[in-house]
């Protein structure tokens, strides 16, 4: 039994799901659940923007009957066909028999690919189309790669309002539907940002290029809440996270098996912190990579650490530094350190991908043979401290 009605502005529904027990979503860490939003709009012609993840389809339903018989729904607008809003499309089908899938080219190709055999009534709308549901319209705006190529999103003029899809959005599950209602909302955010758009980072500045001037009030993204006040804050965040998201501040990231990396790391940030520019330190170990890479994508500096195991950097630092590479950090500092025995290789190798994942400046690596030593220390401790003047530099 589904009650809640959210209307956003009058004849406008959020019908979504809240995903409460949700502590993964495809790799990214969601300590705090998700929701799958979907938006019902009563007019002449009664349209379901985006709908939720198959497993959420009776929720979904639930909602829309608290407002009305899905069956009278004649447009499922598909902005993106990645399962997680597009798997319930069967199931809708089936619940509304004679609404039309409007989706772009792209849209359709992708549907087919994802759900083979089976007849969807599609309708494909061109970049810039405008479809009349009778008082109020949409207008349906491509923003390929934001995050994948076919995603369209869809703009309301007469409330100003857009529906984003996944553009704008966060996972986080709350009785509010609100972000100015809901607490804590960046570092969900900047997760949400930093693992599925940031690689994308152009593809946002040049879909911001194609709604420039548009006037919007609301936005409706497809997970985590809406937004409705402080928009120019928002918007101020995703241009500067697709540009340059760097602040100043350092992140000292390791994994180590009998700790000498980990008394680096410490004596390191500490280095870093002594000429007064603020610094984390993760254990990779211990820690969602997708977290980390949250807190990397503010970084200026990341220092990279692991011990040498067979001759390669150990598990948990050699798996996170993809995660680097897919933040695009050509304006990040980049810095390697770790304890070895014998031949070492671990700080050789992470130093390569630094230089080859294009960090704006590399330094050369720090390594400590086997257990460090109190000069060894001293020497982590003024490397953190010429870390920390390139980065005070780099903002000065
Ligand atoms: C399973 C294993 C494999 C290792 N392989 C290498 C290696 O190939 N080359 C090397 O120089 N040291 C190797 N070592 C030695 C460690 O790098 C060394 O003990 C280091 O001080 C451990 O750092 P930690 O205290 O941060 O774990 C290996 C150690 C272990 C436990
Ligand atoms: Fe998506
Ligand atoms: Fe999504």
């Amino acid at each position: 039994m589904t009650a809640e009605k959210v209307e956003i502005v009058k004849d406008v529904y959020w019908v979504g799901a809240i995903d409460w027990m949700l502590r993964d979503f495809h790799g990214l860490w969601t300590p705090n659940g998700g929701t799958y939003n979907a938006y019902l709009i009563i007019d002449e012609k009664v349209t379901l923007i985006d709908t939720v993840s198959a497993n959420f389809t009776e929720e979904l339903l639930d909602r829309i009957r608290t407002i009305i018989d899905p069956a009278k729904i004649d447009y499922i607008i598909c902005q993106h066909v990645e399962p997680d809003h597009s798997s319930t499309y069967e199931d809708m089908i089936k619940a509304a028999p004679n609404a039309k899938i409007i989706t772009s080219e792209k849209g359709a190709e992708f549907l087919k690919l994802h759900y083979p055999g089976v007849e969807f009534p599609l309708e494909i709308v061109e970049d810039g189309a405008s479809l009349s549901l009778g008082k109020r319209s949409l207008t349906f705006v491509k923003i390929p790669m934001v995050h994948w190529p076919e995603t369209m999103i869809s703009y309301m003029p007469e409330e100003q309002l857009v529906f984003s899809n996944d553009a704008f959005g966060m996972q986080i599950a709350s009785p509010y539907r609100f972000a100015d209602q809901v607490h804590d909302w960046y570092e969900p955010l900047r997760a949400y940002y930093s693992y599925i758009v940031r690689f994308h980072a152009k593809a946002v500045l040049s879909a911001f290029k194609k709604v420039e001037g548009i006037p919007i009030k609301i936005i409706c993204p497809s997970h985590g809440p809406i937004w409705r006040k402080d928009l120019d804050k928002i918007m101020e965040i995703y241009h500067r996270w697709s540009s340059s998201p760097e602040k100043e501040n350092a992140i000292v990231v390791y994994s180590t098996i009998w700790k000498s990396t980990k008394k680096m790391a410490y004596a390191i940030r500490e280095g870093i912190a002594s000429v007064g520019v603020p610094a984390e330190i993760y254990n990779l170990e211990e820690e969602p990579l997708s977290r980390v890479q949250g807190a990397a994508m503010e970084a200026k500096a990341v220092v990279v650490g692991a011990m040498t195991y067979n001759l390669d950097p150990y598990y948990p630092t050699a798996a996170f530094m993809p995660y680097l590479k897919h933040l695009r950090p050509e304006n990040k500092i980049g810095a390697a350190f770790g304890s070895y025995g014998w031949s070492g290789g671990a700080t050789r190798v992470l130093t390569e991908e630094l230089k080859e994942y294009k960090f704006g400046e590399v330094l050369d690596p720090l390594d400590v043979r086997f257990r460090p030593s109190e000069e060894d220390l001293k020497r982590c401790f003024e490397y953190g401290q010429e870390i920390g003047r390139k980065v005070k530099a780099a903002f000065a």
